[in-house]
């Protein structure tokens, strides 16, 4: 039967460029736009003379399709997509397959999973990574949801999206209901971690060592030959070389106030709902936040009038160091991240593959980086492996670095920079490997102010004590 493979909704960049990339691979295409003049402004422009198929109405998208039918929403995440879904449903039959490509929260998903399912019909959440460049070329693509489905749009998802150098794909299939969206999350997160870090970095170059945005587009540029090599330091090399019209820095001319939509927030959410210390990504997010007050911070600037101390080290050694510190700090970052996803894999019963996750942010998304190659192979050689930091791998660099993190994050305090991601992930390495923590003293408190109980070191754990401390300091 003829017919489009697959359609289309949401002509927004991102919808258009994953038309244009599924057309591109061979596949026939329709598309349906909410805003319909959207319609044909794209079949008669970009998708002029290519396998596309304008539809003017739901009704006639989904009737351009092959059975079963693939439709892919690649819209707002939000109330939006389940008014999208209900109306869907009017003309979908059983065994005909929704597919969810937007930023939505993962929880949404595991919803619509089981509400979709419950008509009969297949449900896809999908992660794609990689912007709008990632969208045209191949994105990183990480889907959940019905697992009946993916046979279905496996061919469609492979071939569109980014290989690594041996041709893999950089998608597979990742777990029930909301896992893709969960991990695509997690990705976010981690995004999110890897930008404060790179930030923190250039703030100290540029107000502690001294640097020009020039010397920083170097160091950016050698720092992606090294174990640092990823998409994030690569656009910042470029972005520290683009001048403005009067021929200075343009990143000098840009305000230091930072936007979010919100997947940040939903990660750091979920790893305090988790239990799980996730305190680098949560720094990255609470940064934000910081940066957007900036009224108050210029008048707080002028109350608390900083001191600038010169820097009187070695540049260059500052410069090393600081690199050791930004990758030890992504080690914990990355760490913490794979950490709640296995806790919400205990949690939502999803078997997901840790190596296979690394693969799929290996190419084509916002945190690609050769990095995650070690991190496949750390999960490849043991899958049940529960901290990154206990794979022989990150334990020999973390070693390497840990005197320069140090010093690093000294010097920061030193020179009143603030580092909260650094500083955060290196409180983080010093608490988990840590026998003893000095929360005995918090345990004392709490059953000081209300007989909470604590235990003891010369008992069996599960045994629980209480001391009356009132009566106890009397005597
Ligand atoms: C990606 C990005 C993408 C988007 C973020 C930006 O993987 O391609 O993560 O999803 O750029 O939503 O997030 P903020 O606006 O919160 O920075």
């Amino acid at each position: 039967m003829t017919g489009a493979d697959i359609g289309l909704i949401g002509l927004a960049v991102m919808g258009e460029n994953l038309v244009l990339n599924m057309e591109s691979k061979g596949f026939t295409v329709a598309v349906y736009n909410r805003t319909i003049s959207k319609v044909d402004e794209f079949t008669e422009g970009r998708g002029k003379g290519k396998n596309i198929i304008a539809a003017h109405s739901l009704e006639e998208l989904v009737g351009k399709l092959k059975r079963p039918r693939k439709v892919m929403m690649m819209i707002k995440a939000g109330s939006a997509v389940d008014d999208l879904i209900e109306q869907l449903l009017d003309f979908l039959d059983e065994r005909d397959i929704i597919i969810d490509g937007g930023n939505s929260n993962f929880e949404d998903t595991v919803r619509r999973t089981a509400y979709v399912q419950e008509k009969g019909l297949y449900y896809i959440g999908t992660g794609v990574s990689g912007g709008e460049e990632g969208a045209l070329r191949g994105p990183s693509m990480m889907p959940g949801g019905s697992v009946e489905a993916w046979k279905d749009v496996k061919d469609i998802f492979q071939s569109i999206c980014a290989k690594v150098e041996d041709g893999t794909p950089c998608c597979d299939w990742v777990g029930e209901n909301g896992a893709g969206h969960f991990v695509k999350m997690v990705h976010n997160g981690i995004e999110y971690g890897d930008m404060e870090l790179i930030c923190e970095a250039y703030h100290l170059m540029r107000d502690v060592i001294g640097l020009s945005a020039n010397e920083m587009q170097d160091i950016f540029r050698n720092w992606n030959q090294t174990e640092l090599d990823s998409y994030l330091i690569e656009i910042t090399g470029d972005i520290l070389g683009v001048k403005d019209s009067d021929g200075t820095a343009l990143v000098d001319h840009i305000l230091d106030v930072a936007g979010q939509k919100g997947t940040g927030k939903w990660t750091a959410i979920s790893s305090l709902q988790e239990g799980v210390p996730l305190t680098l990504i949560t720094e990255a997010v609470f940064q934000r936040y910081l940066s957007a007050q900036k009224e108050e911070r210029t008048v707080a600037a002028k109350s608390y009038v900083k001191v600038k101390t010169d820097f009187k080290g070695d540049r260059k050694e500052a410069v090393d160091n600081l690199r050791k510190a930004l990758l030890a700090s992504k080690i914990i970052s990355y760490t913490q991240g794979y950490l709640l996803m296995r806790n919400a894999a205990d949690k939502y019963g999803w078997k997901l593959n840790y190596g296979a996750i690394a693969l799929m942010w290996r190419g084509g998304c916002i945190i690609r980086s050769t990095f995650l190659g070690k991190i496949k192979e750390a999960y490849d050689t043991n899958p049940q492996l529960s901290n990154l930091l206990l794979s022989p791998y990150f334990h020999q660099v973390i070693e390497e670095c840990l005197d320069a993190w140090r010093k690093t994050v000294g010097l920061a305090v030193a020179h009143a920079v603030p580092v909260p991601a650094m500083a955060a992930a290196l409180s983080y390495f010093d608490g988990y490997t840590s026998d003893i923590l000095p929360a005995n003293l918090l345990q004392a408190q709490r059953d000081y102010f209300g007989a909470h109980t604590y235990e003891r070191t010369d008992c069996k754990r599960g045994k629980f004590f209480h001391t009356n401390w009132l009566e106890a300091k009397e005597k």
